[in-house]
């Protein structure tokens, strides 16, 4: 997705310069064409190796060494880029940026390039909240740098505080946000749902079933990078919240329920990607249930949940598109057909969990979109190309 990009990836010396070589894999499995630049510094805590190996470009560190094949490489690489994202950046770099400095290979090929420019700080808590620090952020913002913000967390010099570099996945995001152009959904109001829901039986269990929440996350992050406004409404996950976008943390098919019908009034899209519990335990044991006597059997009467999407049907507004999700051991077509017509969607999105490279966990998808007047199969892709075809067939909807 990030074919025919140049990506200047930037590297300074902070001990989460190993995390860039995530960065730098993800950045190249997108197809990006990318070029590292490091620092002096950066090269002591891991090998410019490992970057030469993972884009097949030469990595840059030393401004006067002329091995290189442009004749003057800071200017070359700085026209050549479209995008600039230093992580990890340390105080120090931030400091050069901020004030113009341009001291080595990094500084002075930043200091050259006209593109988007991303920065992503890493160091410990208390130089991150010096005002000095803050200060020369507020520069960057002012210069229109983008900021990641440090997460908080546990830290190489062994405090926990704010100050960690964001994983390479959340990385890509913001690149990937960065460098979309095409954004066809720009004010467009969509609410998705993903993963699992969870029906407490006692304090201790409950019910739930195998969704991860991996295809409602990419139609919501596609969805964003085409320039929507996106509430995601997620089960319990594994999955880290994704960046630009309200994430409302729910439990229960109740509490889905509550979040997603407050909301549905003011969306132009709802995409119910969401595995939703059909049945929850018709009472919730205040105390662990234990086992008495000597009865072998326990018997759960359950009783059914609402169903969310039924009721967004019912009370769809005007222009509104709602978009379904159907899973299927058997009859594929059919059933999700009758979920169309029954729950009043625009479109229904099916995949059946006994095809290939489909179903739950996985990373690729195989998606049959269903709509009143026809049907599309689509062929086995990546579930974040799968989020991007399906919101093209709804925005020929609309
Ligand atoms: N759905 C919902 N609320 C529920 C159950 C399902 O909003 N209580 C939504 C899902 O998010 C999905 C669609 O309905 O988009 C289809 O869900 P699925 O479980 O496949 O179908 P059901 O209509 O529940 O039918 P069945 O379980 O009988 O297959």
């Amino acid at each position: 997705m990030l074919k025919g990009k140049h990506i200047l990836l930037g590297i300074s010396g902070g001990i989460a310069a190993y995390k860039a070589a995530s960065l730098a894999s993800s950045l190249v499995k997108q197809h990006a064409d990318v070029h590292v630049v490091m620092t002096e510094n950066a090269t002591k805590l891991i090998s410019p190796v490992v970057f030469d190996s993972l884009t097949g470009n030469k990595t840059s560190i030393d401004t006067f060494d002329r091995n290189y094949e442009h004749k003057v490489e800071h200017i070359a690489l700085a026209t050549l880029a479209d995008l600039v994202i230093v992580a990890p950046a340390t105080a120090n770099v931030i400091a050069k940026f901020a004030n113009g400095l341009a001291d080595d290979m990094l500084t002075t090929t930043v200091l050259a390039c006209r593109c988007p420019k991303i920065c992503a700080p890493a160091m410990n808590t208390g130089m991150y909240d010096n005002p000095v620090t803050q200060d020369n952020i507020d520069k960057l913002r002012h210069y229109g740098w983008e900021i990641v913000e440090p997460a908080d967390g546990y830290l190489a010099c062994g405090t926990s505080g704010k100050g960690r570099m964001p994983e390479a996945d959340q990385l890509l995001e913001v690149c990937l946000h960065a460098l979309r152009h095409e954004h066809d959904m720009e004010g467009m109001k969509v609410l998705v749902t993903a993963g699992p829901t969870r029906e407490a039986i006692d304090p201790v269990r409950f019910l739930t079933n195998h969704s991860t929440g991996k295809m409602g996350y990419e139609v919501a992050k596609a969805a964003t990078a085409r320039g929507a406004e996106v509430t995601l409404v997620s089960g319990p996950v594994e999955l880290t919240p994704p960046p630009y976008m309200d994430v409302v943390n729910v439990m229960s098919a109740r509490d889905m329920f509550e979040e997603v019908t407050s909301r549905a009034g003011e969306q132009d899209i709802i995409i119910k990607a969401a595995a939703v519990a059909d049945y929850r335990p018709a009472d919730v044991a205040s105390d662990k249930i234990k086992k008495s006597g000597n009865d072998d059997d326990l018997t759960l009467q359950l009783e059914r949940t609402d169903d969310i999407l039924a009721y967004l049907g019912v009370h769809k507004k005007d222009g509104q598109i709602l978009c379904g999700f159907s899973m299927e051991t058997k009859d594929l077509l059919e059933n999700s057909r009758k979920k169309l017509e029954k729950k009043n969607l625009d479109i229904i999105a099916a995949n059946s969990l006994t095809t290939e490279g489909a179903g739950f966990g996985v990373n690729t998808n195989v998606l049959t979109l269903i709509t009143k007047d026809g049907q599309e199969e689509l062929p086995l892709m990546s579930k974040a190309e799968a989020a991007d075809r399906l919101l093209d067939e709804i925005l020929k909807l609309r």
